[in-house]
């Protein structure tokens, strides 16, 4: 496997690194994906399974990611293709690590769009565009609207949802051409703390200040009575598989693990650098800003607005509708709603953004290393690549295929790549060595309960979500049985776009191997 030529890029601080990982942590699923997956599956019984998955998957991945990156950079690798070949001197070994980069890619190029409408959102908010829509149906119209699914003369259309995007795609390629220190950390350490500032100042108004009261008589006590709704356990609910299927895919998600975006991130630290305090500081503020921020806004909010048996109904019409819908309507009734709908905006834009950019890194690493272009090309190539495969999420938004690149980029490969280097790690690299190279120059020891959860725990948890997974949902999902018989040819056309997009990766970089295999071999002659 190639090494990476321009190798001197590196994180300047270790805070740097766990603001840089915990950003790509921090992000839309914490403050849109979390409160509905909660209430949809047993609000306060949900937690159960999600507690279990964080300590059994969430907490292992990460540390074990932070070690396979920081092992795989010491041998000129920055990602999970070229660091699964140092685990596992098998040449196959490096087709099993492209899915940590053919995943976050696939995740990018629907993920970057859905960001860029919370940019446009702010910007509507500030300039008070939606506060002629009063009610839902009003509100659902704008954003359909915007979304190009159902054009309206009054509000903004699809021409302006695509400069946002153009806006946001410019964005992050300039972070990631300004490399590891002078972009992606400098946006971590300054965007981070500015999206704790705003939820926090967000989650005190609508608990602490609330409505005026002439507004909203009891709006307090509902508040409240909203936080009730989310966390009411219905432990009945705690037998049906599926509850813990969500919560494990939940947590795969909002860590960023499985993706293999950490093991990115991770090898650009020095050899000695600490990976348990690291993963375990970034896990923990990632957990704060799910659990306590995420949990304190949307769902709350709603509930004190829209009363209980509403509020089921919109939970069930899922995340863009409370984020985009549910939220700006709430937030017109604060006092100074322009601000407020901003910084509700805004702060999903840097949660997005920090995410984003760590998407797109694995895939800028590869290009380096595997084509050894230096990092301005290679993040040329990657963002006119990502341009074009993009444009399916934007134009066919309504045909289903986001759905069906979040199913396979999103959920499949999390699990799949989750199991693979879990499995490398832990049996093909050997526990013994694993666990030395977890401690080398680590500030915390782990309690040795976590060898036997790296071990076996943890790999047989994800094969556990993998079978059920494809025994659930394969058949159906493959046959489309699900999508409507006039959506089947855009979901048909994204298959086929991501099937050749692994193929043109895997064919890309084993053309490329070869021939520097035979350049070594002509030089050294
Ligand atoms: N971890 C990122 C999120 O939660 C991808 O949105």
């Amino acid at each position: 496997m190639a090494r990476a030529k321009d190798h001197h890029d590196g994180w300047g601080s270790k805070l740097g690194i766990v603001l840089a990982v915990a950003g790509s942590a921090v992000g839309l699923g914490n403050f849109l994906r979390f409160p509905v997956q909660a209430a949809q599956n047993g609000g306060g019984a949900f937690m159960i399974p999600y507690f279990v998955a964080l300590l059994l998957l969430g907490i292992p991945l990460s540390i074990v990611e932070w070690t396979i990156g920081r092992y795989g950079g010491q041998r000129g690798h920055n990602t999970a293709a070229g660091a699964f070949t140092e685990l596992w001197h098998w040449r196959g070994a490096k087709y099993l690590g492209l899915f940590g980069v053919f995943g976050p890619w696939i995740i990018y190029l629907y993920y970057i769009y859905i960001e860029s409408w919370t940019l446009a959102f702010s910007y509507f908010s500030l300039s008070g565009l939606y506060q002629t829509a009063t009610n839902e149906t009003a509100m659902s119209g704008f954003l359909q609207a915007f979304q190009g699914l159902a054009p309206n003369s009054t509000f903004p259309n699809i021409g302006t949802a695509y400069f946002f995007f153009l806006v946001t795609f410019a964005l992050n390629l300039i972070v990631l051409a300004g490399g590891i220190q002078k972009g992606i950390e400098f946006v971590s350490k300054v965007f981070l703390p500015m999206l704790f500032l705003l939820a926090i100042l967000l989650v005190v108004q609508i608990f602490w200040l609330g409505m005026p009261g002439a507004s909203n008589p009891g709006w307090n006590q509902l508040v409240w009575q909203g936080l009730g709704y989310l966390w009411n356990p219905d432990l009945s609910r705690l037998g049906d598989s599926r509850v813990w299927l969500a919560a494990a895919g939940q947590i795969l998600f909002t860590l960023s693990v499985g993706i293999g975006a950490i093991v990115t991130y991770a090898s650009y630290l020095k050899k000695d650098d600490d990976v348990t305090l690291s993963s375990l500081s970034a896990v923990g503020m990632n957990e704060f800003a799910e659990v306590i921020l995420g949990g304190c806004l949307v769902i709350p909010a709603a509930f004190a607005f829209f009363g209980p048996a509403q509020m089921a109904a919109i939970a069930k019409g899922g995340a863009f509708n409370l984020g985009f819908v549910t939220m700006p309507l709430v937030l017109q009734q604060l006092p100074w709603p322009h601000l407020f709908g901003f910084t509700w905006f805004f702060l999903l834009f840097l949660a997005g953004i920090t995410s984003s950019i760590s998407l797109g890194q694995p895939v800028v690493a590869f290009f380096q290393n595997v084509w050894g272009w230096r990092r301005g090309k290679a993040v040329l190539v990657f963002g006119a690549l990502s341009f074009l495969l993009s444009q399916p999420a934007i134009f066919w938004l309504g045909r289903g295929v986001v759905d069906e690149m979040d199913f396979w980029g999103g959920t499949v490969c999390l699990v799949l790549f989750g199991a693979l280097e879990m499995i490398l790690f832990a049996w093909v690299f050997g526990m013994r060595r694993g666990w030395a190279e977890i401690h080398h120059g680590a500030d915390v020891r782990l309690h040795p309960i976590f060898k036997f959860v790296i071990q076996y725990v943890t790999p047989a948890y994800l094969l556990w979500l993998l079978g059920f997974w494809l025994y659930d949902n394969a058949k159906t999902t493959i046959s489309m049985a699900a999508v409507a018989p006039e959506n089947r040819p855009y979901v048909l056309l994204t298959r086929w776009m991501m099937v050749g997009l692994f193929v043109a990766l895997a064919v890309g970089m084993r053309t490329m191997l070869r021939r520097r295999r035979r350049i070594h071999e002509l030089e050294a002659r």
